[in-house]
Parts: structure tokens; C-alpha cells; sequence
């Protein structure tokens, strides 16, 4: 999700405020998950290059995620939303482990998917990934694959930039080979479910040929 920053500095505002209505853009997004239109959500909320920001910016967004989950998560609950994360998440704070850790438990009986990348950057992902088989002895393709944080969610089938960016930024670059891409030019704190909704409906209309033809 990108583009927080620039929203901001748009209106003249701070960009933690950027940040504020970006977790808004998110909320609003969970609340409109339909489950018969997507099997998973993948959002990419703090990347493992993120670190390189300014302490100050750094420690808004790990306060904006305590915040969100303390505000949000008894709806994540009622409204059947199952949590998933990605990533190098048990590297963050210790107080943030510990949130998430009961917000996986708590939404462990849900069926709308959601799967949040945090500390997440795919070339570790994959390195991790490559290790483990290699301690298996299995280095193939589908061994990897078996290994990497999204063994468990369905595959990518369509990738969503915002802000404008044309590059995927280490966003999960295996699981990409075959996903359709869309390159939107809203900013993040702009994009709302019609945003959503008109994006699958463009993806609908692609033709996917998977190397065949
Ligand atoms: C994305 O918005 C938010 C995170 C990385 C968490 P940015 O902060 O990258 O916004 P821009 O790119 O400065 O507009
Ligand atoms: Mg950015």
C-alpha cells in the first residue's frame, strides 16, 4: 500500500497523518471483504526495508499498529475475518509479537482471509524458504514453494500497486510469476472498495495463459 506519504504532504499535513488515513483505507477495505469475490486480501503494511525511515516515522507506524489492533480487533472477530501473516514478523517489538500472536488465536475460526506482510520483504522470504529445503535436502521449485510464509493461502492471482509506482518493491516476487498486475495511480489513503471492486472487475477480463497459449 503507497502513497500515504504523498496524500499528506498533498494537503500540507504530517505525514503520520498520511499514515492515520491510511489505516482508515485498510478498515474500510476489511469491512467490505466479500468472500465470494476474493479468496484472500493480502495487504503489504511495513516492508523489511522500512526500517531505513526515520526512527520518528518508524515508531508512528508500530504505534499505529497497536493501535489499529486494540481498536479493531473485535470486529476483525465478529465479522469472521481469519488473520494471516507474513514475513520477518517475529522480529518486531516484543509487545507486538504478543498482540498478534492473540489476534491469530482469536480469528483462527474465521473465513475471510486476510493476510498482513509485516517486516516482509520477499528475497528473505525466499532465502528462508531456500534454507529449509535445503535442510531437507529438496531443492526444487515445488520444495521451495511448500516452504515460503504463503504455503497456506491461495496463490496470487492479481498484484495491486498504488501511488502510481510502477516496480513491485520486493512484494512477493515468487508467488508473482503468473499473477495479472495492476499499477493504479490512487494514493493509498484514496482507495476504497469501489477501487477494489473495479480492479477485479478489470482483472475478470484478463485472459490467463500460464506459459501455454
Ligand atoms: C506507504 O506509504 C506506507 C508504508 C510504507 C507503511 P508511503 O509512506 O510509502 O507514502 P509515499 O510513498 O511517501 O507517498
Ligand atoms: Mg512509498
Amino acid at each position: 500500500m503507497d502513497g500515504n506519504g504523498r496524500w499528506a504532504k498533498k494537503r500540507g499535513l504530517p505525514r503520520a497523518v498520511g499514515h492515520q488515513r491510511g489505516v482508515e483505507a485498510v478498515r474500510r477495505l476489511v469491512r467490505g471483504l466479500d468472500p465470494m469475490a476474493l479468496d484472500c486480501l493480502t495487504l503489504y503494511a511495513f516492508s523489511s526495508e522500512n526500517w531505513k525511515r526515520s526512527e520518528d516515522e518508524v515508531d508512528d507506524l508500530m504505534n499505529l499498529m497497536r493501535k489499529f489492533i486494540k481498536s479493531d480487533l473485535e470486529e476483525f472477530v465478529a465479522n469472521g475475518v481469519k488473520l494471516k501473516i507474513i514475513g520477518n514478523w517475529k522480529a518486531l517489538a516484543p509487545d507486538i509479537v504478543a498482540m498478534l500472536e492473540d489476534a491469530l488465536d482469536r480469528t483462527s475460526g474465521g473465513s475471510k482471509l486476510l493476510a498482513v506482510a509485516l517486516n516482509y520483504g520477499a528475497q528473505d522470504e525466499i532465502a528462508r524458504a531456500a534454507a529449509m529445503a535445503a535442510e531437507a535436502g529438496e531443492i526444487t521449485a515445488d520444495a521451495i514453494e511448500a516452504r515460503l510464509d504463503t504455503s497456506d493461502l491461495p496463490p496470487l492471482d492479481l498484484l495491486i500497486r498504488t501511488s502510481g509506482e510502477i516496480r513491485l518493491s520486493n512484494f512477493l516476487l515468487w508467488q508473482a510469476a503468473y499473477a495479472e498486475m495492476l499499477f493504479v495511480d490512487t494514493l493509498w489513503p484514496d482507495f476504497k472498495p469501489e477501487h477494489l471492486a473495479q480492479a477485479l472487475d478489470d482483472f475478470a477480463r484478463r485472459e490467463r495463459r500460464y506459459g501455454g497459449r
